[in-house]
């Protein structure tokens, strides 16, 4: 049903009247709301989640989400702060409301599931100042049954022309104390490990000092997103965004004694504003998934659907792989990036080595980190414009005659950038990088942001970066290249409206283990990320390696999982670029490497099979065109066991499974390289019961 009228009517005032009458019981059991009064409430296609949205007497918007007869945020107001302008937060009336029912399918190109159902009931609510200067500002909610959603729109207006916002007001009200998974909210860099508490505990500010990059930039108690928490009657909620374009990231402003989040902008030292718009303008939107378990949580497509459909057409250029890559000896300290170092890695034959092992083992890319010149002055120096440079090649290293070689074997060249956070030295090379990458037939691209961004003042989640990762992300698909950005913005499911945006960090991912001060990411670290960082997208973990204790080149480091869990991580993690990070040498004549060759990177079906956040994930995806499944699990730092059930599988089938497991007698800290190897034939339906070791975990390939 879909339909459009104004509040005045007959009809809309006889609605307003039984839904006031029907939700009556709600508001009452919630403080702090006694002079509220609904307005209005949609309800998710099942019927199980509502959101509605409420106007106070006193012309104050705000909304509140329901999933079954739980709150799961309770009245909360919505507004604006703004600079050189009255705030925009009270005194509004309502102009006009829709209510829609959206019915779309689409395909992705490529990603964790092929066909994709958005399906949701869209409620739009014009509101308009009732004095001067009679300001209209939209809301535009969601029901999904997965999830809330919501964002502002400004049409073009009279009386405002542009907006220069201090500080979004949109609150979320949480009741009941929830455990929460939660990063703080740093204004420069995500690769923080989580942190389990209450709601009532979290101390972001404690977090401050980074182990490994020194102080990093928390102005407050606030929180990074996604936030997953946990209800004690086991309901998962995650706050997050979607669509985030020409704004300012939003982290979570945490009011301890109240359970009250607030959004709390990026903001701009230099510019002394957080955002600046034109109207009109759309914001991102605020989304609240809602999930009766971790597992649906991390199945959600909700990010995804809420974001505009593809905008660049053919994008047959980005192309899923396994790469191998000169990297993971830099992080080891074996080869260095600077030439000057006496042991630079990337050198013309290190490459056509790493090529030829590409080609034997079914991995289609090689990433050449420490290509171009300019490393020797990369980290530690005030002024690091014009350092470095994303054309020239050093001197032992030829770029033609590598990507040559590689195209003779059928492996691509990824290319590398490191910005080194100076994006106008970045942005100034950026046309004359992608036509050399073009000459080339080079088709992807990993970035970098280490450092404080150069100029002073901008943050790296601030809409001034956030515009720049945008340019980037624009002009390499002019060139058809794929951009797989570390030290990223946040993904906030933009690859479906620009899907060469393939994949990122923006989280602490392997290189952590190579030398992290804190001893690396620990055992729960995995089984946390599946179910916080990953309901955003994709993340170039780089799994896979096999030499555990790292010796002999660090002595004081070790990767605290099993090689088991290393396996299972290529589907625990996902991430259509996958690397296999480790050091040839330790995967020849490994058993266990056969798995790295044959799983898959884009799937037809994602889904996670059981899971809890913190303590063990296990997932199973049927990879895209070969009806191959493959299932992977990750574990904390207590052993447990498995009951794997093949319902999954479809119907009248026989699977050739190979099972990765964690031998008896492995333990990540004693063990970690002790697995297993059994084969059998597997059904639909089929149980299997797996024990996963202290930091272990598994990884079975099932083909037809
Ligand atoms: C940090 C990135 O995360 C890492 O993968 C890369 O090797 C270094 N920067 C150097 O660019
Ligand atoms: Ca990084």
């Amino acid at each position: 049903m879909i339909y459009n009228r104004f509040i005045t009517s007959a009809k809309a005032r006889f609605m307003a009247k039984i839904l006031l009458l029907c939700v009556t019981t709600i508001l009452a059991s919630c403080s702090n709301s006694d002079n509220k009064i609904l307005t209005y409430r949609i309800k998710s296609p099942s019927g199980h989640l509502k959101v509605s949205f409420l106007l106070s007497s006193g012309g104050t918007a705000g909304y509140a989400v329901h999933y079954k007869d739980k709150i799961v945020v309770d009245s909360s107001a919505m507004g604006f702060t703004l600079k050189d302008a009255e705030i925009l937060r009270h005194g509004f009336r309502m102009a006009s409301i829709k209510e829609d029912t959206l019915r779309e399918s689409w395909e992705q190109p490529w990603g964790e599931q092929r066909k994709m159902n958005n399906r949701c009931t869209e409620l739009t609510v014009e509101l308009v100042e009732k004095e001067k200067p009679n300001r209209i500002m939209v809301v535009i909610f969601r029901a999904y049954d997965d999830a809330a959603a919501f964002r502002y729109y400004f049409p073009e207006q009279e009386n405002m022309k542009e907006m220069i916002i201090l500080e979004e007001n949109t609150n979320f009200q949480i009741r009941n104390n929830p455990t929460a998974w939660w990063a703080p909210g740093d204004w420069d860099i995500y690769e923080h490990l989580y942190t389990q508490s209450k709601l009532n505990q979290i101390n972001a500010i404690a977090k401050r000092s980074h182990p490994s990059l020194g102080q990093t930039y928390i102005p407050e108690n606030s929180v990074n997103t996604p936030l997953t928490m946990r209800f004690d009657d086991g309901l998962h909620v995650a706050l997050h965004e979607a669509a985030l374009v020409d704004y300012a990231d939003m982290t979570l402003k945490v009011d301890t004694g109240s359970g009250l989040l607030k959004s709390s902008l990026v903001g701009s030292d230099r510019l002394g504003y957080k955002v600046k718009r034109a109207l009109p303008f759309k914001s991102p939107w605020r989304v609240i998934l809602v999930n009766e378990t971790a597992a649906g949580l991390a199945d959600s497509r909700t990010i995804l659907n809420l974001n505009e459909p593809n905008k660049l057409g053919d994008v047959s250029y980005v192309k899923p792989m396994k790469y191998a890559g000169i990297w993971w000896e830099m992080h080891l300290g074996k080869s260095s990036w600077d030439k000057a170092s006496g042991k630079h890695g990337a050198t013309t034959k290190h490459a056509k080595e790493l090529i030829d092992f590409a080609a034997e083992n079914n991995l289609k890319g090689v990433l050449v980190e420490g290509w171009n010149t300019g490393w020797e002055r990369w980290i530690g120096f005030e002024d690091r414009e014009g350092v470095f440079d994303f054309v020239t090649p050093y001197d032992d290293y030829n770029l033609e005659e590598v990507v040559a070689y590689g195209k003779s074997k059928g492996v691509e060249i990824i290319m590398h950038h490191e910005t080194s956070s100076a994006p106008r030295t970045y942005e100034k090379q950026m046309d004359a990088a992608f036509q050399l990458m073009k000459k080339h037939g080079i088709t992807a691209v990993k970035t970098g942001y280490v450092g404080k961004i150069i100029p002073k003042g901008e943050y790296h989640h601030g809409q001034w970066m956030v515009n720049h990762y945008q340019k980037v992300i624009e002009l390499a698909a002019k060139y058809g290249i794929a951009v797989n950005a570390h030290e990223p913005i946040k993904d906030t499911g933009l690859r479906r409206t620009y899907p060469n945006f393939i994949t990122r960090e923006g989280m602490r991912g392997q290189e952590f283990n190579a030398w992290s001060s804190d001893g690396g990411n620990p055992p729960n670290h995995i089984p946390t990320v599946a179910f916080t960082r990953m309901l955003a997208g994709p993340f170039d973990f780089t799994p896979g390696v096999f030499n555990i204790s790292l010796k002999p080149y660090k002595n004081e480091n070790q990767v605290n999982t099993t090689l088991a869990q290393q396996l299972g991580l290529y589907v625990v993690l996902y991430s259509p670029l996958q690397m296999a990070c480790d050091l040839p040498e330790y995967y020849r004549g490994n058993p266990a490497f056969q798995f790295i060759r044959d799983v898959g990177v884009d799937w037809e079906q994602s889904v996670t099979l059981d899971g809890r956040i913190g303590e063990f994930v296990v997932a199973a995806r049927e990879e895209r065109g070969t009806g191959n499944w493959f299932v992977g699990a990750a574990n904390n730092e207590e052993a447990r066991e498995i009951n794997l059930n093949f319902g999954f599988l479809p119907e009248g089938k026989t699977f050739q499974a190979i099972i990765y497991s964690d031998a008896p007698d492995a333990d990540y800290q004693t063990n970690p390289t002790a697995y297993r190897i059994t084969r059998q034939e597997i059904r639909k339906g089929e149980k299997l019961t797996l024990r996963m070791a202290r930091g272990g975990g598994f990884a079975i390939s099932l083909k037809q």
